[in-house]
C-alpha cells in the first residue's frame, strides 16, 4: 500500500521530523504539503544533528525523491541556504523537486509579520515570524506569486508591480527595494530551477507504479487553520485532508493516516493549553525534554498528555495509528497524569469543546499513573519496557482509540521500539 500519511496529533513539535525519517527508510518519496519554513525538523543520524526547515526529512535517506508540493509557502532564499547547508555536510544523493505551483515567500511577508503581530499587541498569536501567515493571505487573496512566476521575468515582474501598490499602503513608500528584491528572486529562481516542476504529475505517476509516498505534515492538528484553537494557529492544514490539496492527489489515494504524539504535550506561541504545567514539573519537562523551538529557539510550554485533545485528533484526521515520542523524557516520574476529561462548569466531559474559546475556563481531569523508576533510552523492544511504561501506552491506545504503533525513546534513528510496520497496515 503505497500513500501514508504522517501528522502531528498536538501542536507541532511532536517528533515527526523523527518518525519521518525512520519510515522514509522503506519509502520511495516524502512530500511536504503546507507550511514552510516555519516548520523544524531536527533530525539526529549518527550522532549528528540535523535541522531541516523546508526539504522534507527523507532527506537524509540517499535515493529517495524529496518533494514540496504546491500547498507550502516558500522562502527561495531560506530553501538555497538550507540546500548549500546539506551539501556542505555532504548531504547528497536526494532528488528534489519544488511544485511551479507552491506560493513564494518575500521580504514584505516577513515585514508584514512583524508588523501585525505588534499591532495586536497583548492579542498576538506569537508566529514564527517568517511571514507564513501575510503569504497565504496573498494566496488566497490572487495576489500571491508563485514559485513557476519566475520563470517567466515579466510575469514576476508584473505581478510584483501589483503588489507594490499593496503592499506600499501597507508598509509605506521607502520600505523595500523593489527591484534589488526582484532581481535577487530571478536570481535565486536561477539557481533553483532545475528543481522547479510538476509535483502533483509526479506524486500521481507514483502512486501509479506502486511506489511508497510519504505524505509529511509540519506544524500539528492544533495549529490546523480550521481544526485547531483559532485564532492561535497557523494558516495552512497541518491535518490529513491537506496532504491531498496541498500535494494535488485525490483522497481515495490514501491508504493510512498516522498520527505522532509526544508522551506529554507542548506548545509554543500564545493560545490555550488545558493541562499546560507551569510549575516545577512543568520546568523539568522542559529540561528533561530540551523543549526549546527548533525554529525561533524559544522555549516551550509544557504539560500532560491530554487525552481529550488526541481523540479529537484521531477523529479529525482519520488516524489507525499513532507514533508516541519523547516516553524516556518521562523516566523517573513517581507520577505521570493523563488527562481524560475537562471539567466545564462543573460539569465533566470527554469531547474536545468545538468553541476553543471554552478550553480557556476548564479545569482537566486527571487519573494517576505510577512512574518507572528506570531509563527506557536504550530499549528496543516492546516487552522490554518498563511495565508501568507499558501500561501507560495501552492506557493511551484505548482511550484515543488507535494503535501505538512506534514509540521513540530517543533522538537517534535506532531509539525506536516498532510493535506494529504502519506500511503494512496502511
Ligand atoms: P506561524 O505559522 O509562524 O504563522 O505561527 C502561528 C502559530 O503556529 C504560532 O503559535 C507558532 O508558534 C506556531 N507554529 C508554527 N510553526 C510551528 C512549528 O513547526 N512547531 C510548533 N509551533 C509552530
Amino acid at each position: 500500500m503505497p500513500a501514508l500519511v504522517i501528522v502531528g496529533a498536538q501542536w507541532g513539535d511532536e517528533g515527526k521530523g523523527k518518525i519521518t525519517d525512520f519510515l522514509a527508510a522503506s519509502a520511495d518519496a516524502v512530500v511536504r504539503y503546507q507550511g514552510g519554513g516555519n516548520a523544524g525538523h531536527t533530525l539526529v543520524v549518527d550522532k549528528q544533528q540535523y535541522k531541516l526547515h523546508l526539504v522534507p526529512s527523507g532527506v537524509l535517506r540517499p535515493g529517495k525523491e524529496c518533494i514540496l508540493g504546491n500547498g507550502m509557502v516558500i522562502d527561495l532564499e531560506a530553501l538555497a541556504a538550507e540546500l548549500a547547508e546539506l551539501a556542505q555536510r555532504k548531504v547528497e544523493g536526494f532528488r528534489l523537486l519544488v511544485s511551479a505551483s507552491a506560493h513564494l515567500i518575500l521580504p514584505y511577508h516577513r515585514m508584514l509579520d512583524a508588523l501585525e503581530e505588534e499591532r495586536k499587541g497583548s492579542e498576538r498569536i506569537g508566529t514564527t515570524g517568517m511571514g507564513i501567515g501575510p503569504a497565504y493571505r496573498d494566496k488566497v487573496n490572487r495576489i500571491g506569486i508563485r514559485v513557476g512566476d519566475c520563470a517567466r521575468p515579466h510575469v514576476f515582474a508584473h505581478k510584483l508591480e501589483v503588489n507594490r501598490r499593496h503592499k506600499e499602503e501597507l508598509l509605506g513608500r521607502d520600505a523595500i527595494d523593489w527591484d534589488g528584491l526582484r532581481d535577487r528572486q530571478l536570481e535565486l529562481f536561477e539557481q533553483l530551477r532545475s528543481y522547479v516542476g510538476d509535483a502533483s504529475g509526479r506524486i500521481n505517476t507514483l502512486l501509479d507504479k506502486g511506489r511508497r509516498v510519504l505524505f509529511e505534515g509540519a506544524q500539528g492538528t492544533f495549529l490546523d487553520l480550521d481544526h485547531g484553537t483559532y485564532p492561535f494557529v497557523t494558516s495552512s492544514t497541518p491535518t490529513a485532508g491537506g496532504a491531498c490539496v496541498g500535494s494535488g492527489i485525490g483522497p481515495s489515494r490514501i491508504d493510512a493516516v498516522i498520527g505522532v504524539s509526544k508522551a506529554y504535550t507542548t506548545r509554543v506561541g500564545a493560545g490555550p493549553f488545558p493541562t499546560e504545567l507551569t510549575g516545577e514539573e512543568g520546568e523539568l519537562l522542559v529540561q528533561r525534554g530540551n523543549e526549546y523551538g527548533t525554529t525561533t529557539g524559544r522555549k516551550r510550554r509544557c504539560g500532560w498528555l491530554d487525552l481529550v485533545a488526541l481523540r479529537r485528533a484521531v477523529r479529525v484526521n482519520g488516524l489507525r495509528g499513532l507514533a508516541l515520542s519523547k516516553l524516556d523524557v518521562l523516566d523517573g516520574f513517581d507520577r505521570i497524569r493523563l488527562c481524560t476529561g475537562y471539567r466545564i462548569g462543573g460539569q465533566v466531559v470527554e469531547s474536545y469543546p468545538d468553541d476553543p474559546w471554552m478550553l480557556e475556563g476548564i479545569e482537566p481531569v486527571y487519573q494517576d499513573l505510577p512512574g518507572w523508576q528506570r531509563s527506557t533510552s536504550r530499549i528496543e523492544r516492546w516487552d522490554d519496557l518498563p511495565a508501568e511504561a507499558r501500561a501507560y501506552v495501552r492506557m493511551i491506545e484505548q482511550q484515543a482509540g488507535a494503535a501505538v504503533q512506534l514509540i521513540s525513546v530517543g533522538a537517534e534513528r535506532g531509539c525506536t521500539i516498532v510493535r506494529e510496520d504502519p506500511w503494512n497496515v496502511a
